[in-house]
């Protein structure tokens, strides 16, 4: 569900039409629809009520400064992966008491930067890392809360690259040794600075079924329920992020799926709850608009050969993402009624979209069934918002995007255009 729709043949975001944005901002040019940013938002904090669950938007999804202070004003805390991710969340005007802090190999630097801003709590990822933040909190005399991040070993049943809850990633300390961290920890001299009062698990991404999240949380009750035996008890309980947005149309569950799922599990326990949701609320909330510069014949197949590609968007070069893509002006025959892979149109051709970058896995998308295009028409990359300009580099030296947010009828800039200028400062006056 999103708020990008074609009337009449044009395609609108929210109220204002994405041509006009293309002739006001250039491209390539991602584009974001508040609405559907506030939309998603507020089907979690609804579906998930019952837990009165702080809900900490990941930053690493789109961490565009005003995006974080939309989400901010509706209430939203942050999950961070960075000193620069708490950085952003500041500029933002973010609310550091809202912050959990996940890296997997966080500096010293960066935990310290973390301590004096009066973070919520530090998701630990091992037990050295446990040792170090009692060392440093003790340095800066800050007791610091955190979260053991626990590795459950469950298939979250996604692409392998962005799987986290499996044993054999990296992320995470397994459940039995995860008993044990807990045991030594509450006995020793660490536990006058760090309070270990939470449990934390991520166990993947573009996750479209409920029962990894059943498993998952199963197997943290039952450990939450062996520490409180021994005596130790767990106050918060951070389930992480992971719920799919739409690339193909009507892949992504509801809300209330993964609530009506998990809630029963959780409630009635005490805990506090967070959770980490990036792609859920920004996932449909964007698209990367670009220009074919070019339509090149080559043997059997056409290419269209457009102003942005993977240095802008990395997801069907990295991980075989599908994102739809559809001319912005398809005219009335070409409107589709919805965004389905392939939707079966008469006149259509089949084009390999493809960027400017010298790679072969440049790509947004390949034997796709397009209205026939000409060289100048732009076309939306749709599904974007998430892990799209957060991602996106400067390979080959292409100045990043610029990035619009539009709200209704008003659509502002948030993000100027790059320029060769940006891709040298930090080269100069050295
Ligand atoms: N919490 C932690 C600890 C995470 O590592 C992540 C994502 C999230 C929350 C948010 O997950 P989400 O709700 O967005 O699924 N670049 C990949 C996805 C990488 C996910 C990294 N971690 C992609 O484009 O598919």
């Amino acid at each position: 569900m999103d708020l990008f729709r074609y009337r009449q043949g044009r395609l609108f975001c929210e109220d204002v039409p994405v041509a006009d944005l293309a002739d006001r901002f250039g491209t390539p040019l991602y584009v974001y629809s508040a609405g559907t940013l506030r939309l998603h938002y507020e089907k979690l904090a609804k579906a998930f009520a019952a837990l009165e669950p702080l809900i900490c938007y990941s930053v690493k999804v789109c961490s565009n400064i005003h995006i974080l202070r939309l989400l901010a004003e509706m209430g939203s805390g942050f999950d961070i992966v960075s000193g620069g991710e708490l950085f952003r969340v500041l500029e933002a005007g973010g609310d550091p008491a809202t912050c959990c802090f996940a890296g997997v190999a966080k500096t010293d630097a960066e935990i310290r930067y973390a301590l004096e801003a009066g973070i919520r709590m530090f998701n630990v990822e091992s037990e050295q890392e446990l040792q170090n933040l009692a060392r440093l909190a003790r340095d800066t005399g800050r007791r610091a809360r955190a979260a053991l991040r626990v590795n459950p070993d469950v298939d979250p049943r996604t692409h392998r690259f962005i799987t986290t809850g499996k044993k054999e990633t990296k992320f995470g300390v397994d459940l039995e040794r995860a008993e044990c961290v807990w045991r030594t920890f509450a006995a020793s001299d660490g536990a006058r600075w760090v309070d270990l009062a939470g449990v934390q698990a991520h166990i993947g991404s573009q996750i479209t079924t409920v029962e990894p999240y059943v498993q998952a949380l199963g197997k943290i009750v039952a450990l939450v329920d062996r520490l409180a035996e021994a005596g130790i008890r767990i106050a918060t309980l951070d389930f992480g992020g992971g719920f799919g947005a739409e690339y193909e149309g009507g892949e992504a569950l509801a809300a209330e799926a993964f609530a009506g799922a998990m809630i029963p599990i959780l409630e009635g326990r005490g805990l506090e709850i967070l959770m980490e949701p990036g792609r859920f609320i920004a996932g449909n909330a964007g698209i990367l608009l670009t220009q074919v510069q070019y339509v090149k014949p080559a043997g059997d197949r056409t290419f269209l050969l457009c102003d942005s590609g993977m240095n802008h968007l990395i997801r069907p070069a990295l991980y075989g993402s599908y994102h739809h893509v559809w001319p912005v002006d398809p005219g009335e025959d070409f409107a589709p009624r919805q965004r389905i892979r392939d939707e079966a149109f008469p006149g259509t051709v089949v084009v390999d979209v493809v960027g400017p970058i010298c790679e072969s896995s440049d790509f947004f998308g390949k034997d796709r069934h397009l209205p026939p295009v000409v060289r100048g028409d732009r076309l939306a990359v749709f599904s974007a918002g998430a892990y799209g300009m957060s991602m996106a580099s400067e390979y080959n030296a292409f100045p990043r995007p610029a990035e619009v947010l539009v709200h209704g009828s008003e659509a502002r800039l948030i993000r100027r255009r790059g320029t060769y200028e940006d891709l040298v400062a930090p080269e100069k006056d050295l």
